[in-house]
C-alpha cells in the first residue's frame, strides 16, 4: 500500500502564497523520489491556481470539503463534481473543525463521501475523539460511532481513506503517543472490516494532529499507519517533504 501524505492548508495564504507553496513542493517532490503519494488540499479560491502550478506530476490536488449536491441553489457551497472539474483527486469531509465549526454530523459527512465518489473523487473521511471524550475513555467508542455513521456502505475500499485526527491534537502541538495512535488504527481497521469487508484491508488510514518532521517518522511506523493528513507543517514546503521523507 503506498502511503498517503495530505496537505490541509485549511484557510491560510494569498494566491501569490499558495502558488509558491505549491511550486516548491512540486520542486521538492520532483527531487525527492519519495516512497508516498504526494496530496495537497488548498482553499477553495486557490484550487485552480495551484492545479496549475502542479500540472499533472507528482503532486495531487484535493478539496477540503464539497457539497452533497452535485449543482444547484446552495450559496457559498461547492460540489465535488466541480472539483474534479478542477483537476482534484481527493477531497476531505467531515474534518474535526467542520463538525464543530458547521455542526456537521455523521449523516452529513456520509452524504458528502457519497457525493464525491459519486463524482470520480476519493473521500477522505475524518474521525476523531475530543480531550473529555478521551478522557472518559471512550475514544475507540466515538471513533466506531463515527464510522458506522460516516463510511458509505457498499463501497469499494480502494476508493476510500480514512483519517483519524484526536481532536485535542489539532494544532496544538500535541501528538497522540504511537502506542495511542496504532491501538486506534487497528480499531478503525476492525471497524472498516464490518463496513466494507475483506477489502478493509486495502483503506488506507492515515494520522493527522500536529504531524512534525521530527515526529512523522515515529507515527508513521505504526502498524496501520498509512500515511499522515498534515495541517500547519503542510504551509512550510520543507517542513511536508521532510514528512513525506519519513515513509519508508
Ligand atoms: P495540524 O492539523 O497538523 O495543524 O494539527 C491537522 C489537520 O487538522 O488536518
Amino acid at each position: 500500500m503506498t502511503p498517503l501524505i495530505a496537505g490541509n492548508w485549511k484557510m491560510n495564504g494569498t494566491l501569490a502564497d499558495a502558488r509558491s507553496l505549491a511550486q516548491e513542493v512540486l520542486g521538492g517532490a520532483q527531487a525527492g523520489g519519495f516512497s508516498c503519494e504526494l496530496l495537497v488540499c488548498p482553499p477553495f479560491v486557490h484550487l485552480s491556481a495551484v492545479g496549475g502550478a502542479l500540472g499533472e506530476g507528482a503532486v495531487r490536488l484535493g478539496g477540503q470539503d464539497c457539497h452533497t449536491a452535485a449543482g444547484g441553489a446552495h450559496t457559498g457551497d461547492v460540489s465535488a463534481t466541480m472539483l474534479r472539474d478542477l483537476g482534484c483527486g481527493y477531497v476531505i469531509v467531515g474534518h474535526s473543525e467542520r463538525r464543530a465549526d458547521h455542526g456537521e454530523d455523521n449523516a452529513l459527512v456520509r452524504a458528502k463521501a457519497e457525493a464525491a465518489l459519486a463524482a470520480g473523487l476519493v473521500p477522505i473521511v475524518c474521525v476523531g475523539e475530543t480531550l473529555d471524550e478521551r478522557i472518559a475513555g471512550q475514544a475507540l467508542a466515538v471513533i466506531g460511532r463515527q464510522l458506522k455513521g460516516s463510511v458509505p456502505v457498499g463501497m469499494a475500499a480502494e476508493r476510500l481513506v480514512v483519517a483519524y485526527e484526536p481532536v485535542w491534537a489539532i494544532g496544538t502541538g500535541r501528538t497522540a503517543t504511537p502506542g495511542d495512535v496504532a491501538e486506534v488504527h487497528a480499531e478503525v481497521r476492525r471497524v472498516l472490516g464490518g463496513l466494507v469487508g475483506e477489502s478493509a484491508a486495502q483503506v488506507r488510514i492515515l494520522y493527522g494532529g500536529s504531524v512534525k518532521p521530527d515526529n512523522a517518522a515515529e507515527l508513521l511506523a505504526q502498524e496501520n499507519v498509512n500515511g499522515a493528513l498534515v495541517g500547519g507543517a503542510s504551509l512550510k514546503a520543507a517542513d511536508f517533504l521532510a514528512i513525506a521523507g519519513a515513509c519508508s
